[in-house]
C-alpha cells in the first residue's frame, strides 16, 4: 500500500493546481484527474522509453476517465524539441479529434513536457494540459510553473509560452526505470534550489544525496521540498519579471553549452545546468562576490554526486568561447541586448547581476574552455 501521496499547491488565483507526489499515481491517475478536471476526452503525448515502461500502467489508471484515448509517441532527446516536431505533433493532435475542452497529458520527461505542454498552449488556442513527470528532472523543475517550448538553432527554449499545466502528477514509482544517467542529471536541479536560495537543504543534500539516489525517503522529501521552493517563487513571479529568474542558476552558461553540443546525448540538460553552476560559482569567485570556500563546496557536492564541472568534461571537445559568447547573447533574460547573469554571494544566495563584464567573462571562458 502507497503512502498517501505529499500534494503542493501552486496558488495563481483561478490558475492554481496541485502538484501530486507519490507512488502508484499511475494507477491512481484517471481517480485525480477526475477528481480535479472532470472527465475529458484525451490525448496522450509520451516518448518511446516512457511508452515501453509504463503507458500501459497509465491506460490502466485512465481508466473511464479519458473515454476517448489517442496516444503519440516521440523520439527521445533535445533534439526533438524542434519546429518541424512541434508541427507534427499539432497536426497529430488535430487528427486526434482533440478539441477544446479535452485534455493532452504530457506523460515524459522535460522534452515531452516542453514540447506537449506548448502544442497544448497553441492548439486551437489553449486545451488544458497535464503534466505526469516521468524524470527525475521533470518531477522536481520542468514539470511545474508553466515554461513550455522548443528549441532553435539560435538558442534553447527561445519559442515558448507560460501556460501552466491543470495538474501534475509525480509518480516516484516511474523514477525506478529511469536510467542512471539521466537520474544523475535531475539531481543537478535539485542541487540547484539548495544553491540558489536555501543553504540549509544543500547541506542536508550533502549528507542525504545517496539515499536520494538509492530511493529511500530521502527522496520523496527532496522532490516534494522543491516543488514547494518552485511553487513559492512561481505564485510570486510567474512571468520571471523577477525573483524567477533566480531558477536558471547555472542556465545561461548551461544553454549555450547545450547549443554547443547540438542538444545531443553528448550532453544532458542537467549536466549542462551542473556545469553551469560550477561556472557561475567560480566567476562569482573570481569577481570576488563569492568566498573560495563556498565556490569549493557547492563544486565538490556536484562532483561528489558525479557530475561534470568542466567544460573539458563535455566530449569532443572544447566549444569556441566566441560562440560560446554569440550563445550567451540570445540567452531569454537578455535585455536591450546585455545578458543578465545568475550570480552568487555564497551558497543559498543567488542574485540577478545586468552588469557583467564581458571582457571579463571572455577572459574567463577562454581560461575554462582551455581547461584552466
Ligand atoms: N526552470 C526554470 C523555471 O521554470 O523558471
Amino acid at each position: 500500500m502507497d503512502a498517501e501521496p505529499r500534494i503542493v499547491s501552486l496558488e495563481l488565483g483561478a490558475r492554481s493546481y496541485d502538484i501530486v507526489i507519490g507512488g502508484g499515481l499511475l494507477a491512481r491517475s484517471g481517480e485525480l484527474i477526475v477528481h480535479s478536471l472532470g472527465k475529458a476526452q484525451c490525448a496522450i503525448v509520451t516518448d518511446v522509453n516512457v511508452a515501453g515502461f509504463h503507458l500501459d500502467a497509465l491506460l490502466d489508471g485512465l481508466g473511464d476517465a479519458c473515454p476517448r484515448r489517442g496516444v503519440i509517441t516521440l523520439r527521445p532527446g533535445e533534439a526533438t524539441k524542434s519546429f518541424a516536431e512541434l508541427a507534427t505533433l499539432c497536426q497529430g493532435l488535430l487528427e486526434l479529434g482533440i478539441e477544446r475542452g479535452d485534455l493532452v497529458i504530457a506523460f515524459g520527461g522535460g522534452v515531452v513536457g516542453d514540447i506537449a505542454g506548448f502544442a497544448a498552449s497553441i492548439l486551437r488556442r489553449g486545451v488544458r494540459c497535464v503534466q505526469i513527470p516521468a524524470s527525475l528532472l521533470a518531477q522536481v523543475d520542468s514539470s511545474v510553473g508553466g515554461k513550455t517550448g522548443i528549441n532553435t538553432p539560435q538558442g534553447k527554449n527561445l519559442i515558448g509560452s507560460f501556460t501552466q499545466p491543470r495538474l501534475v502528477l509525480a509518480d516516484s514509482d516511474v523514477l525506478k526505470t529511469l536510467p542512471e544517467r539521466q537520474f544523475r542529471a535531475g539531481y543537478a536541479e535539485i542541487v540547484k534550489y539548495g544553491l540558489l536560495g536555501d543553504v540549509e537543504f544543500f547541506s542536508w543534500l550533502e549528507k542525504s544525496w545517496r539515499d536520494i539516489f538509492s530511493g529511500g525517503p530521502a527522496r520523496a522529501q527532496a522532490i516534494e521540498k522543491c516543488c514547494r521552493a518552485k511553487a513559492a517563487i512561481v505564485a510570486e513571479d510567474e512571468r520571471e519579471t523577477g525573483r524567477r529568474a533566480l531558477l536558471n542558476l547555472g542556465h545561461t552558461f548551461g544553454h549555450a553549452l547545450e547549443a554547443y553540443a547540438g542538444y545531443s546525448d553528448r550532453l544532458l540538460h542537467g549536466e549542462a545546468i551542473a556545469i553551469g553552476m560550477a561556472l557561475a560559482f567560480e566567476f562569482s569567485n573570481e569577481l570576488g562576490l563569492c568566498g573560495g570556500p563556498d565556490a569549493g563546496r557547492a563544486i565538490a557536492h556536484l562532483k561528489a554526486a558525479g557530475l561534470p564541472t568542466e567544460i573539458g568534461q563535455i566530449p569532443g571537445g572544447a566549444p569556441d568561447v566566441d560562440e560560446l559568447l554569440a550563445l550567451i547573447a540570445q540567452d531569454k533574460k537578455v535585455q536591450a541586448g546585455v545578458a543578465a547573469f545568475i550570480l552568487v554571494r555564497g551558497i543559498g544566495e543567488a542574485f540577478i547581476e545586468r552588469g557583467v563584464d564581458m571582457e571579463k567573462l571572455q577572459d574567463f571562458l577562454v581560461r575554462k574552455a582551455s581547461g584552466k
